[in-house]
């Protein structure tokens, strides 16, 4: 019969370190180096999450050290995991060109992928903020690819500025900030819309949303940043119907994170400052096409103000568990790139007010509470 002790002994010798070996991971530490299956920070930044039978599907950016990691020299990283705080390399999903003619050209500038299915199709379709090779952010393109696979190989199709010469929507009670009258432009936003007009909007942060009826909204940064942009995709999700309606016009959003809850239509984002943090803001809306009602910043607490150092680029709903949604952010780290950091948080709810608290270390049991 052997003693407590000798028991203890066994599983401090043994049963640890098999545990440790395979880097089973139980929580979340917000900001933290974040290893993979092989050992290697998480390489997916601004990134999306997918859920699909079973597993989920991290697609973000692959960064490289350095401050030339800030422009795409591999590609979109994807990572696929079952219980969120352990994640599998799956391999870089869409690779950037070496043909320095491509849209997506190695040396380009490829931000915030996301990916959604499309039931119709069958297909995966990726977006994201494509800024031409050697041409800084002045591009502004909405990009897209499509694969068979979730993780890849993804084929790029084309690049653009969306809803050249469509007028915005005005649904009943769209605040009259939100309405262009191009032949009388009151702001410089509205000036920025109405010479974007001929050739489409600038689309620089953004998401994709689907809705439960399986429609499509790319959201967007429009307007030299000015204003977002809610624009509907077609069946297929690999274009713009020209269907858009502009959000808080004129404040100047960035980094938009959108989901549903209970029937309402939330959205996280940030201000305009760069890879500097600032404070989130977050709105919700009855309706995708609005009205949207600014709440101001979700986050409570020390650094709330610069969104504990962090940028939103999605919210995730946790499977199987109700009401449950993670805020995902971005701390970046421009002079190296690669380092940058995740800060997951959990979503806290009070009727339909949102609160996002600093936390060190917390797992999934929060949403159990
Ligand atoms: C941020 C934006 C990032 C990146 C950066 C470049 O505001 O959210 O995705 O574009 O600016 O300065």
């Amino acid at each position: 019969m052997k003693t407590f002790n000798q028991i203890k002994y066994l599983i401090l010798l043994f049963i640890l370190p098999a545990l440790y070996a395979h880097g089973q991971r139980n929580n979340f530490t917000p900001g933290e180096i974040w290893p993979d299956d092989k050992g290697v920070h998480i390489n997916a930044h601004g990134g999306g999450i997918m859920y699909q039978k079973g597993k989920y599907y991290w697609f973000g950016e692959h960064k490289i050290a350095g401050g030339a990691g800030n422009r795409a020299m591999v590609g979109v990283h994807c990572y696929s995991s079952k219980d969120l705080y352990n994640w599998k390399d799956e391999g870089i999903a869409l690779k950037v060109s070496e043909d320095t003619t491509s849209d997506i050209a190695k040396g380009c500038i490829l931000e915030r992928p996301k990916v959604v299915y499309n039931k119709k199709t069958k297909k995966y379709v990726m977006w994201f903020h494509l800024e031409l090779r050697g041409q800084g952010y002045k591009a502004a393109r909405a990009g897209v690819a499509t694969s068979d696979r979730i993780n890849g190989p993804y084929t790029f199709i084309k690049s653009y500025r969306p809803n050249a010469g469509f007028m915005p929507i005005s649904p009943a009670g769209t605040p009259d900030a939100e309405k262009v009258d191009c032949a009388n432009i009151k702001n410089r936003s509205e000036g920025f819309f109405c010479r974007d007009l001929p050739g489409g909007q600038m689309a620089r942060d953004m998401t994709v949303f689907v809705d439960d009826d399986g429609k499509a909204y790319h959201v967007f940064s429009a307007e030299e940043n000015a204003t977002l942009d809610m624009a509907e995709l077609t069946d297929d999700y690999t274009a713009h119907t020209g269907k858009f309606a502009r959000v808080y016009p004129g404040r100047s959003t960035e980094a938009p994170a959108v989901f549903k809850r209970k029937g309402t239509y939330y959205m996280i984002g940030s201000g305009t400052t760069g890879w500097d943090p600032n404070p989130g803001r977050w709105f919700s809306a009855p309706s995708i096409w609005g009205p949207w009602t600014y709440h101001g910043n979700p986050c409570k607490g020390l650094k709330a103000e610069i969104t504990f150092g962090g940028q939103s680029t999605h919210v995730l709903p946790v499977q199987g568990k109700k009401d449950a949604f993670i805020f995902m952010a971005d701390k970046w780290t421009p002079k190296d790139a690669i380092d940058g950091r995740y800060l997951w948080l959990p979503i806290k709810f009070n009727g339909d007010e949102m609160e996002i608290d600093w936390l060190e270390k917390w797992d999934l049991t929060v949403f159990d509470k």
